[in-house]
């Protein structure tokens, strides 16, 4: 088949790393760890994530005037990612993580998002041509709700395959729901979405039921350790994770959303999606920092055939 191509309308950050013993509680100070930055940001995570899968990709969204924005527009470049539609907002700010890591791999993240509020309805129209024209949209949260809901709406329209990770948790408006083929979410915003705590696997699938009667007609649901909950018209199930020893778990959530869009995108059925997505996560979380931790193609599947 020709080669998948996916827009990727989202965010992009410095991540600003510490790992540490272990995470600090509120007040407290935590010595120790050792400091390193990665371009990250859940969109450049997961256009990088496809494009290293083998897919075409074009990203949409909005950096500071500082030397952030630049460093993670080069490092697009260098992925083979399409950046004309990467513009500086008229703000200093590039959107910024500070993100702490624990030694088992657990992180904290708090968010500046800078720049990435400044992509707005109108800039994305702008990107049309590459939006209508993808097989796969990929959406996240950290870029202004209207901007997401355009994007899903022009996509719809061209006929590709609309995916959400709506990370981080906010309410979504029916009408974004209305225009979602995939919706992947984590335990937190399962909970935050549908109001069930999603501890079990009959509670995956009570949450999973909830976002499905909303629109989306594939609905998975991250659930960390103890793997993936799918849900579809047609089936339904559970896929474990690969034993890996964490190293650090931040993006991880993004290469699966991004492995399973591409997945669904060339065409495998859920359940063989849901097994690839959990296997490219699996990769990443046994690296550190969130961008350059993606696997290539050839290292998903030498690792699936073990
Ligand atoms: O999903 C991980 C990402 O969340 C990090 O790269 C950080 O930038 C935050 O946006």
């Amino acid at each position: 088949m020709d080669m998948v191509r996916v827009c990727v309308v989202g965010s992009l950050n410095m991540d600003l790393v510490v790992r540490a013993p272990r995470l600090p509680q509120v007040g407290e100070t935590v010595s120790g760890g050792t400091f390193a930055t990665f371009p990250g940001g859940k969109g450049v995570n997961q256009a990088v994530a496809a494009a290293r899968l083998g897919t075409q990709v074009t990203m949409v969204g909005r950096v500071g005037q500082d030397a952030f924005g630049r460093q993670l527009v080069d490092g697009l470049r260098r992925d083979g990612i399409d950046v004309t539609h990467v513009r500086t907002a008229p703000v200093a700010a590039t959107g910024v993580a500070f993100i702490g890591v624990d030694d088992r791999g657990r992180n904290m993240i708090l968010v500046a998002p800078g720049g990435n509020l400044g992509l707005e309805p109108a800039d994305v129209d702008e990107a049309r041509s590459a939006i209508a024209g993808a097989h796969v949209l990929l959406l996240q949260l950290e870029v202004p709700l209207d901007a997401v809901v355009r994007a899903a709406a022009l996509a719809k329209a061209g006929g590709a395959l609309v995916c959400l990770d709506p990370a981080p948790a906010a309410p979504l408006p029916e009408k974004l729901y209305a225009q979602v083929d995939v919706i992947n979410s984590n335990e937190i915003e399962a909970h935050a979405l549908t109001g069930v705590e999603v501890g079990s696997m009959p509670a995956a699938e009570q949450a999973a039921r909830i976002l499905r009667g909303r629109g989306p007609g594939i609905v998975v649901l991250k659930l960390g350790a103890r793997g993936a909950f799918y849900l579809s018209a047609e089936s339904a199930g559970h896929v474990p994770t690969v034993p890996v020893a964490p190293v650090d778990t931040t993006a991880a959530g993004d290469a699966f959303a991004a492995a399973l869009g591409v997945a669904l995108g060339e065409g495998t059925p859920l359940a063989g999606a849901v097994r690839f997505a959990t296997q490219v996560a699996g990769i990443k979380v046994a690296r550190m920092g969130a961008q350059g931790s993606m696997p290539t193609r050839a290292e998903v599947e030498e690792a699936m055939q073990r």
